[in-house]
């Protein structure tokens, strides 16, 4: 065995997938082996949901299916509501989302069945219901009315509504569907590996979101969208980008919203989510933050070769569309718990134990004494 220590296992090939395939070498990414940008032309979320969690893109009766199962388990119990009612207010979302799903493992009849028939009926329950949970959070937080989920809406539509009260123009509507669709899976990130170091000892899939909804907080994974929009924030107005990223790189300061672990010359996501970032601006008639966007780019990749990720674009599009800060990554939960759930169903299908190797470097052996304070 060898001894070498593959720190942040950079460059390792733990297991395999069909899920999707990243592919650095031509910036692109494949959902089941269908473009992630041609999906994102063509289908609606619901759609690139269903591909996901069942390998093929649905005909109209799985896809009515589909939305009817997913519109009908959108409801919290009176429990869950109490629950999120007693949270404090102060709480991030992201806390809220991993105790909601953890709450929904409480209650779920089924926590303990993970059967492949199980697991997709709970993952389905767990994708219905956390924007519920979210957006109810949402709205208690700043005192106002929780609005409950209405079935005539789709996904994103319902999202909108239930934070909101309203559903706004559908060019909006389709660019916070791109970015789900966008966010919906990215093979072995830290997020989906630890939903399925967490389902390698057979537990449950509850228990396996709960635990990638914490991997995907930190700012070096999902939490990078709201660290772009605190650094757009910080940086105001367009004249001052060039002097602030300039001044970022002499502090050798990590700009959030750039780099990847695999991605080393733009991500595949980022062309698409542009675009869309671009139309909502157009569409709010607010081009300060793709100002600010195209001079901090610019720099990066100029002075550093290192170019956006997806939530560099993401940001200040769910910034421009009415959300708060701290809902931007549970924007990406609510996406992601697609590809975590079929991880997670396909560790399962092919389990193993995951328990890698340590190189030890503490103290020498040591003997215990009596100790002289007794
Ligand atoms: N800003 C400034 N420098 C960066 C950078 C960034 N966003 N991302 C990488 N670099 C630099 C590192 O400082 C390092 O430089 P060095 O070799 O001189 O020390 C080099 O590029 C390699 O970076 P490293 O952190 O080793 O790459 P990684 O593969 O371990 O990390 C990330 C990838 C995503 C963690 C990293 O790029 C990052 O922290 N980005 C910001 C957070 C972010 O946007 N995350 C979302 C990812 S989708």
């Amino acid at each position: 065995m060898s001894d070498d220590i593959k720190k942040g296992l950079l460059g390792i090939v733990v297991d395999e997938t069909e899920v999707s395939k990243v592919m650095p070498e031509i910036n692109s990414l494949t959902y089941r082996g269908y473009a992630a940008q041609d999906l994102c032309e063509y289908c609606r979320f619901e759609e690139v949901a269903y591909l996901i969690l069942n390998k093929d893109l649905p005909n109209t009766i799985q896809l009515r299916q589909f939305e009817k199962e997913e519109r009908n388990n959108r409801e919290l119990t009176k429990n869950l509501y109490e629950i999120i009612k007693h949270m404090p207010k102060k709480s991030h979302p992201m806390d809220v989302a991993r105790t909601a799903v953890s709450v929904m493992g409480l209650e779920d009849k089924e926590t303990s069945n993970s059967t492949p028939e199980a697991n997709m009926r709970k993952a389905l329950r767990i994708f219905a219901k956390t924007p519920t949970a979210l957006s109810a959070f949402y709205r208690i937080r700043s005192g106002k009315k929780i609005i409950k989920p209405k079935k005539n809406l789709t996904f994103a539509e319902n999202f909108f509504y239930m934070c909101f009260g309203k559903v706004p123009q559908k060019e909006i509507v389709k660019a916070f569907d791109v970015s789900l669709i966008l966010y919906a899976e990215h093979s072995f990130n830290v997020s989906t590996f630890t939903a399925r170091t967490i389902t390698s000892s057979l537990s449950d899939i509850h228990g396996a979101i709960t635990g990638a909804i914490a991997s995907l907080k930190g700012p070096l994974h999902g939490g990078a969208n709201e660290e772009v929009m605190h650094m757009m924030n910080r940086i105001k107005k367009p004249e001052n980008a060039l002097k602030w990223i300039n001044n970022a790189l002499k502090n050798k300061e990590v700009v959030m919203g750039f780099g990847h672990r695999v991605y080393k010359s733009g991500d595949s996501r980022v062309p698409t989510m542009r675009n869309y970032f671009g139309k909502v601006a157009k569409l709010k008639k607010d081009k300060k933050f793709e100002k600010i966007y195209d001079i901090v780019e610019k720099v990066m990749i100029k002075k550093k070769n290192i170019y956006p990720n997806v939530d560099y674009p993401t940001g200040p599009m769910y910034h421009l569309m009415g959300f708060d800060t701290d809902f931007f990554t549970p924007i990406f939960v609510i996406s992601r718990i697609t590809g975590w759930s079929a991880h997670i169903m396909e560790q399962h299908a092919a389990n193993k134990l995951i328990r890698p190797l340590a190189k030890y470097k503490g103290s020498k052996h040591r003997k215990v004494m009596e100790l002289n304070y007794r």
